[in-house]
């Protein structure tokens, strides 16, 4: 030993006299060791940011690490968003941070399912790479879906999604990204952040505006700033990179794909089934999915023979979707973790827009469905051209309630059919706006469509019955106060009110009279030289056309003089 420490001594220290190549050989030596250790530690540093260490090192990542291979950020290191990009000192003082979790993993002191405690801000991740400002034009989205019928019959759902964005500056900043661009905070309660009884606005002017949901215990007046979380990209796109589709989701993109074939009858119902049933292992669960073949054996004996191979087909595409869908030991499946864009499946957009989120005023953060995307098309697929409507407005003014989809049933008359198909009002045949079967063919377990709370407070915000008959015309009601005025008022000052289209303004005889901004639409004595008139029989109708009963009165009454009473 003592050998040992006395010929390391010479090496570094030689003795004065000693010839310059072994003066110089240890500071070569130590040159060298540096650099290795260096490289070593590059590599080692490089080899722990890369996603396959943080995917397959711990037995915990699989259903994240599998998700994220198929995602969109397939190619985006996991350190990226899970502890951000910087300088690279705050990068490893963050990671050292995270020896916790190792501490966590050897000593098992975690849950199943995993969840992410503290992400870093959008800002210092999402951001890095995607700039806020952007704007995103409306994209076209196709879902095709299979019925759970016999012959698993497929139509198809389009939605054009209003995405939006952009700097306000810009004049842009409106649609689904305008939350990017106004500071919108909310208060939960729970780790998934499903439920969100409060939200807190802050107007460009600084003013706030606040909403809660009916029915809260929350006390809004003591709700604290520091309680608050402000609204970042990770709000809506939390399952961007980990998504688990549902069982329906990835069946009909299997279906849609040609992996199960279409022609084994009630394939889409069976396979969902056998899917969504229960299982205490993965074995049980293989075999479990393996077991179709014996049912169609047992059900449909002569498909079953002769369509060995597409059932056998089929199974394979099962299994290896739930293989990659549930991981028994981590607790996790495709309910783990909601996915908070959309509001089918999971409570998403609806968690703030489901119409129960009122300000003191009982106005709601909107729950329209033309907000976020145009109305949804659902056409059969032997339709051969899908008409996809966009809607440029006017809308009438009841529809501007904030309240309105939910009011909108309570207030259908015969004066919607002036702007709207009505046929099969409320149903699902899709054979006219008010019967599509996206809106009413669904159970809407977010939306507080039929809340009692909600629908007591409503009540008092329906607009008033208006009157469908055109009242007789007799001597003595051909004046404005006598029947004209109410027809009017009903017909057209959805649009010809207060500062109505063109500055005509039907509601009061004076406003009637003065016209609109190209002068007088009424000349007394003159039907045919009166603009309104004119409008009301032109070749093109109007966006709310008088019947000819109506005209006839309407014409009468000028042709008497246009008297008010
Ligand atoms: C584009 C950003 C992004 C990338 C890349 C990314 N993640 Fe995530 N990850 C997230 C977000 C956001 C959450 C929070 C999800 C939520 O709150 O629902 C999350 C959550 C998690 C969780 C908590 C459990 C869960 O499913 O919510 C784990 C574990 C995880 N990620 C592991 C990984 C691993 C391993 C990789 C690389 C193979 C990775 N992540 C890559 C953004 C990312
Ligand atoms: C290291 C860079 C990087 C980071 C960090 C990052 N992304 Fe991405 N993201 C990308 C790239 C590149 C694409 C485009 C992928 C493609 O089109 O194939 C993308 C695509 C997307 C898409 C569009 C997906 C689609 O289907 O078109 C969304 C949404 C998205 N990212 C959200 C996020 C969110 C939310 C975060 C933060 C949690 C994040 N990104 C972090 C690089 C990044
Ligand atoms: C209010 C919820 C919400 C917030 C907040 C949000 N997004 Fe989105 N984003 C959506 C929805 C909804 C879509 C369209 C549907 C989809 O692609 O799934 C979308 C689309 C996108 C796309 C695809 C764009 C395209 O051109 O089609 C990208 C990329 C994206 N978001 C990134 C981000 C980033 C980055 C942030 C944060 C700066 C962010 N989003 C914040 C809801 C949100
Ligand atoms: C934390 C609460 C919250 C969540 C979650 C949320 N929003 Fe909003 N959103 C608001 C508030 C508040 C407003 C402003 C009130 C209003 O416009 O009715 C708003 C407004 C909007 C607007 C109207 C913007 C404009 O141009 O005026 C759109 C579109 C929208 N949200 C889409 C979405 C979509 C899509 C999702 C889900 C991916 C979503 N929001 C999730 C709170 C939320
Ligand atoms: C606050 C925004 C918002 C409102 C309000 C809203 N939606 Fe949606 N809706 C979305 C988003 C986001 C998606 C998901 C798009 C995607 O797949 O990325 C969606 C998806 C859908 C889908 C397709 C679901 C599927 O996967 O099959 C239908 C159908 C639909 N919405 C109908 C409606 C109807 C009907 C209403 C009115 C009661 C409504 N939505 C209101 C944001 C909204
Ligand atoms: C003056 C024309 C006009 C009249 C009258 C009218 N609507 Fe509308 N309505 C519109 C327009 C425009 C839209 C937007 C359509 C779109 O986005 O595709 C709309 C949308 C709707 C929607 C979808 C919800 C939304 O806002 O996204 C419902 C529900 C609706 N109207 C119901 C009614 C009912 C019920 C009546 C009768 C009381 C009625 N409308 C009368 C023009 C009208
Ligand atoms: C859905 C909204 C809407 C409804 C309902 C409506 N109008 Fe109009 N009206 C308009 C618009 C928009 C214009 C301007 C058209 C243009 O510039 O070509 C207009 C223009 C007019 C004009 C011509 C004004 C001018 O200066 O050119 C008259 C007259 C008129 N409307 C009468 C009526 C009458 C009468 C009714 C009821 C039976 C009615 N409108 C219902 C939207 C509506």
């Amino acid at each position: 030993m003592a050998r040992i420490r006395e010929s390391l001594r010479r090496f570094f220290f030689p003795p004065p006299g000693s010839s310059r190549w072994v003066r110089v050989l240890p500071y070569a030596v130590l040159g060298v060791l540096t650099l290795v250790v260096l490289v070593a530690s590059a590599y080692v540093w490089e080899y722990t940011n890369s996603p396959t260490f943080c995917g397959t090192a711990c037995h915990t990542m699989p259903p994240e690490y599998t998700a994220y291979l198929t995602s969109p950020h397939a190619r985006v290191d996991c350190v990226d968003c899970h502890i951000g990009k910087g300088f690279i000192a705050t990068r490893i003082s963050r990671k050292a941070g995270d020896l916790k979790h190792v501490f966590a993993t050897v000593f098992r002191n975690y849950e199943y399912p995993i969840r992410a405690g503290e992400l870093r801000p959008a800002r210092e991740t999402c951001e890095k790479c995607h700039s806020p400002q952007k704007f995103s034009d409306d994209s076209l989205r196709t879902i095709a879906s299979y019925a759970d019928d016999r012959a698993n019959t497929l139509s198809y759902t389009y939605l054009v999604l209003k995405t939006g964005g952009g700097s306000k500056r810009l004049g842009l900043g409106k649609g689904i990204h305008w939350h990017i661009e106004n500071q919108v905070y909310y208060l939960t309660t729970d780790p998934e952040e499903q439920d969100i009884p409060f939200v807190r606005v802050v107007n460009d002017d600084g003013s706030v505006t606040d909403y809660l949901e009916v029915g809260s215990q929350v006390d809004p007046d003591a709700v604290q700033a520091g309680e608050l979380k402000e609204m970042d990209c990770i709000t809506c796109h939390n399952r961007i990179t980990h998504l688990v589709y549902q069982p329906e989701d990835s069946i009909d993109r299997l279906l849609s794909q040609g992996l199960i074939s279409t022609q084994i009858p009630d394939i889409r119902r069976k396979a969902v089934e056998v899917l969504r049933a229960a299982y205490a292992t993965m074995d049980e669960a293989q075999l479990g999915i393996a077991a179709l073949k014996d049912y169609y054996r047992d059900t449909d004996p002569e498909f079953a023979a002769e369509n060995a191979e597409l059932l056998s087909q089929a199974i394979d595409a099962l299994q290896m979707t739930y293989v990659e869908s549930v991981f028994l030991e981590q607790k996790v499946d495709w309910d783990a973790h909601p996915n908070n864009i959309g509001h089918l499946n999971s409570p998403g957009c609806f968690r703030c827009h489901d119409g129960k989120h009122l300000t003191e005023q009982q106005a709601a953060i909107r729950l329209e469905c033309n907000l976020c995307h145009a109305i949804p098309v659902v056409s059969a697929s032997d339709e051969f051209v899908s008409n996809i409507e966009i809607s440029r407005g006017p809308e009438p003014q009841s529809h501007l309630n904030t309240n309105w989809i939910q009011l909108h049933r309570d207030s259908f008359d015969a004066s919607c059919s002036s702007c709207h198909t009505t046929a099969n009002a409320g149903g699902t045949q899709n054979t006219s706006f008010c019967s599509n079967s996206a809106c009413h063919g669904t159970a809407w377990t977010y939306a507080g469509f039929d809340a009692p709370e909600l629908r007591a407070i409503l009540a008092q915000q329906l607009p008033p019955p208006t009157p469908t008959e055109p009242p007789a015309a007799d001597e003595a009601t051909l004046t404005y106060a006598g029947s004209v005025g109410s027809l009017l008022q009903s017909r057209c000052s959805v649009c010809h009110g207060v500062n109505g289209q063109k500055g005509l303004d039907v509601t009061t005889y004076t406003s009637l009279l003065k016209g609109s901004e190209s002068g007088p639409v009424i000349l007394a004595g003159d039907p045919a030289g009166s603009l309104l008139i004119q409008v009301q029989s032109a070749a093109q109708p109007h966006f709310s056309q008088l019947t000819a009963d109506e005209l006839t009165l309407v014409t009468e009454w000028i042709q008497a003089g246009a008297p008010e009473k």
